[in-house]
């Protein structure tokens, strides 16, 4: 399968700044043909960007969306109006929404009903605390993060995201990465049976243009969510050109 490459610019990026980096992505295409590539800017970007990427091959999504799907829920965006904007993606469970707004894994799993319910495809965030692993807890936590936050009959995308390694340059080692994505792939076969085995596992946290061709390369590695090295087109793009073996 075609590996993902996802950017999570976070609560980054201005409207000012976005034809040039559209236009940087443009202009390094060609080098990434065999990958499949995601950018979720915040929410009011998602619209200006597509329409500046227009018949490009980059998908555009966003970072969260709300359980419910319209209604009084003032601050909210719903997936549906997600969907109608033109994003394909959502990322749901991101570690600094379940630290910074309480999101549990029963609302993760109601965002992903939501948001397959309005045609998105989700990307869900896992990952073990700092404190968690040196518990010899990181495999624990994750499998009960899939089995809360995983609907029944989920299609989507699956991202592993260590806490510890979010914006710190700490990446886990290769066996670690390895051992986890098995635990989750096994995980994801037990709960959802075909459609687990074949799921793309990403994973994130610290991922930069040197480091990307080693991550990348490991099994069962289906891609990569990218945070900080996402912000800039000629990073991405790099990130990007690794994955494809470039
Ligand atoms: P980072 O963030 O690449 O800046 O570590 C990854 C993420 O939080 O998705």
């Amino acid at each position: 399968m075609r590996q993902l490459i996802a950017g999570n610019w976070k609560m980054n990026g201005s409207f000012a700044a976005l034809a040039a980096y559209a236009g940087g992505l443009k202009a390094g295409l060609a080098r990434v043909s065999a990958v499949d590539l995601l950018v979720c800017p915040p929410d009011p970007l998602v619209r200006p960007l597509i329409d500046m990427l227009a018949s490009e091959s980059v998908a555009v999504g966003a970072q969260n969306c709300a359980e419910k799907r319209a209604g009084a829920h003032t601050g909210d965006v719903s997936a549906d109006l997600l969907a109608e904007l033109g994003a394909s993606h959502v990322i749901l469970g991101h570690s600094e929404r379940r630290m910074d707004h309480h999101e549990t894994n029963a609302q993760v799993r109601a965002k992903a009903e939501a948001a397959i319910g309005a045609g998105l495809i989700p990307i869900i965030c896992v990952g073990e605390s700092s404190a968690e692993r040196s518990q010899g807890e990181a495999v624990t936590v994750v499998r009960a993060q899939l089995a809360g936050s995983v609907p029944e009959g989920f299609t989507g995308v699956i991202a592993y995201e260590p806490i510890w390694a979010i914006g710190t340059g700490k990446v886990p080692t290769e066996d670690e990465i390895t051992q986890i994505h098995e635990a989750i792939r096994t995980a994801l076969v037990r709960q959802l049976g075909e459609a687990g085995a074949g799921m793309r596992i990403l994973y994130g946290g610290s991922v930069k243009p040197d480091n990307a061709q080693a991550i990348l390369a490991l099994p069962d590695v289906g891609g990569a969510l990218v945070g900080g090295a996402s912000l800039k087109a000629e990073d991405f793009l790099a990130i990007a050109a690794a994955a494809a073996g470039g």
